[in-house]
């Protein structure tokens, strides 16, 4: 949550390249944002509340900036609340992103020096903090001292006025530090930086940076030099763009046949090398949060059919009560886009000092997430901006059903069932089809409910699809495994109420049919998405039969009929409230 942006080098245009580098890191958080830059011995800042949008600064030539975009904790959506926050010689200016845990202690600890707070945040304390240490110690020997007094998982940005430096710490939260011919740019994630440079250094867990003439990387608890390792990213700056499309979420939709074919044709050995891990396991858990969670799910029900395996599974937040039985054998495979969600990584720490075995299935190179694991798969998604999750959870699945078949050595049977299912992904984003459901939304743009309802590997679809149309066009909507309709939910049913029925060729398909007739008879409207029209739907959308990868197909409808309820309600899909793309606080 929040994104950080920083610049220092050779052109005075540090606030703008910040402000852009903010608007490519909207997604992060999007409360409130502000740019601070070096002007002289004095530090000039610009703050707002409310999302970017085209906003343009107004700030003089500088060549030393930071930004944010915020993601409110601590204190509401204020100008006083929004980064940078200053000290009260207002020669520091510092962004943040994490919480401190101890904030009221290090506050109290301040007051008492007559520090003078004007913000509710935690921020404020560590840039007080810093200007206390900076009394006695050097600008970088502050900086240390201070994050070291940091409980919680954070990663901040300072700039000072009397000094010609950037420095930045981290302990948690995501920083990478782009070079490009000897300027420098800071970001909470490489696709704010894609657009100057790909060189990049992931910044570790309990490192800080100096980014001046040069660099100076060293450790946070002993101050010792650290030789930097920058890697070369393969990613384009076309990947971070919207291309000829009105928002990421569509564009991301649309992306959605390529990711599905990229790992039909290129992961046949990463997926063999890490079946053969899965076999050695004995207990294998599938985590994530949100929608990474369904995906989980998913996964359970297929290597469940395809793979005669029972997997464990469990929304990770939750894993962090389930870890009792975890031993040296247990393997722990985390799921999650961002890598840097701290529900997922909460429980992989703990399981790791158990000597549990951790797979990181993220998008993001680099991610927490992704150095942690023992052994470590990219999604090959391509960077996801859009808030809700589309292609990310399609890699997922499709990354499931690649496993699930490895597992029995048929990788190549999973090959052609993904292959097939790229195709219906195509059809089902044609011209035609994409229409069909515009016109679903614009008849059910006013609900005030929604149900969907699917069972077997359905059933986590359902739970996507009505994940997928609450976040984005605030329509509450509830999924449910068929058979749980009877068992409560039925209550809510009434004239009208819109649900969505997954009705696969598969062995599910008789009893959702009743299911559907059980709501139809209460008044329920139903849209059916299966492989064949029936009497009971009311509006139906096709989905053909692909086996085990119908569950990838049959969500892209929905993921389309999301998307334009939340443009009928002139919601914005890529940034909806109070969510951020990557959750990195409890
Ligand atoms: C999906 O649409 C959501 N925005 C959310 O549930 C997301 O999937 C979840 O926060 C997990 O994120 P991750 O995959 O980056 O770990």
């Amino acid at each position: 949550m929040c994104g950080i942006f920083g610049y220092i080098g050779k052109q005075d245009t540090a606030a703008e390249l910040v402000l852009d580098g903010l608007k490519l890191l909207e997604y992060r958080g999007y409360d409130s944002w502000g740019v601070a830059v070096k002007v002289g011995k004095e530090i000039s800042i610009d703050k707002h509340v409310g999302k970017i949008g085209n906003a343009t600064v107004n700030l003089p030539k500088s060549n030393l900036g930071i930004g944010h975009t915020r993601w409110a904790t601590h204190g509401g959506v204020t100008r006083e609340n929004s980064h940078p926050h200053l000290d009260c010689t207002k020669k520091l200016a510092l962004i943040h992103n994490g919480i401190v845990e101890n904030y009221q202690i290090l506050k109290e600890e301040l007051l008492k020096k007559d520090h003078v707070f004007v913000s509710e945040t935690d921020t404020e304390v560590i840039v007080h903090l810093i200007e206390e240490n900076i009394k006695t110690n050097d600008f970088s020997t502050a900086v240390r001292i201070s994050f070291n007094r940091l409980d919680g998982l954070n990663a901040i940005v300072i700039a000072n006025a009397d000094s010609k430096e950037i420095i930045a710490a981290k302990n948690g939260s995501p920083l990478v530090v782009g070079e490009k011919d000897g300027d420098f740019y800071l970001a909470s994630d490489f696709s704010g930086i894609v657009k100057h440079t790909t060189s990049v250094l992931f910044l570790k867990d309990n490192e800080m940076v100096i980014l001046g003439d040069g660099i100076q990387l060293l450790s946070l608890s002993t101050g010792e030099k650290i030789v930097p390792e920058f890697e070369v990213i393969d990613w384009k700056v076309e990947d971070v763009d919207k291309g000829e499309h009105e928002h990421f979420m569509i564009k991301e939709i649309y992306d959605q046949a390529k990711v599905i074919t990229n790992i039909a044709n290129t992961y046949t050995e990463s997926i063999e090398e890490l079946a053969e891990v899965m076999r050695n396991a004995v207990g294998t858990f599938f985590i994530g949060a949100g929608t990474a969670f369904h995906a989980c799910l998913v996964g359970v029900y297929l290597f469940s059919k395809i793979a005669k395996k029972h997997i464990n599974t469990s929304v990770a937040s939750e894993f962090n009560y389930l870890e009792d039985f975890l031993t040296d054998k247990s393997l722990i495979m985390a799921f999650s886009q961002s890598g840097e969600t701290i529900d997922v990584i909460e429980p992989l720490s703990r399981a790791k000092e158990k000597g549990s075995k951790i797979v990181a299935i993220t998008n993001v190179l680099g991610s927490s997430i992704y150095r942690m694991a023992h052994h470590k798969l990219l999604l090959g998604a391509g960077p996801e901006k859009a808030v809700a999750s589309t292609k990310a959870y399609i890699a997922k699945l499709s990354i499931v059903i690649m496993l699930a078949y490895g597992i029995q050595k048929e990788t190549k049977k999973a090959k052609e069932l993904l292959l097939h299912a790229a195709k219906e992904v195509d059809r089902l984003l044609e011209k035609e089809q994409v229409d069909h459901i515009k016109k679903l939304s614009s008849i059910f743009k006013n609900a005030k409910n929604m149900y969907v309802i699917g069972r077997g590997v359905s059933y986590p679809s359902a739970l996507e699809a009505a994940l997928k149309i609450k976040e984005v066009s605030y329509i509450h909507t509830e999924g449910l495994a068929g058979g749980e309709l009877k068992h409560g939910t039925i209550a809510l049913i009434s004239k009208g109420t819109p649900c969505i029925v997954f009705a696969p060729n598969d062995e599910t398909y008789s009893a959702m049919i009743s299911n559907a007739t059980e709501i139809r008879s209460r008044g329920g409207v139903i849209i059916g998405v299966s492989h064949k029209n029936a009497e009971v739907f009311d509006h139906f959308i096709e989905v053909k039969d692909m086996g085990e990868a119908t569950v990838v197909a049959q969500i892209i409808p929905i993921q389309l009929f999301s998307y334009f309820l939340a443009i009928d309600n002139n919601c914005d899909p890529d940034k909806p409230r109070n969510l951020a793309k990557s959750v990195t606080v409890k």
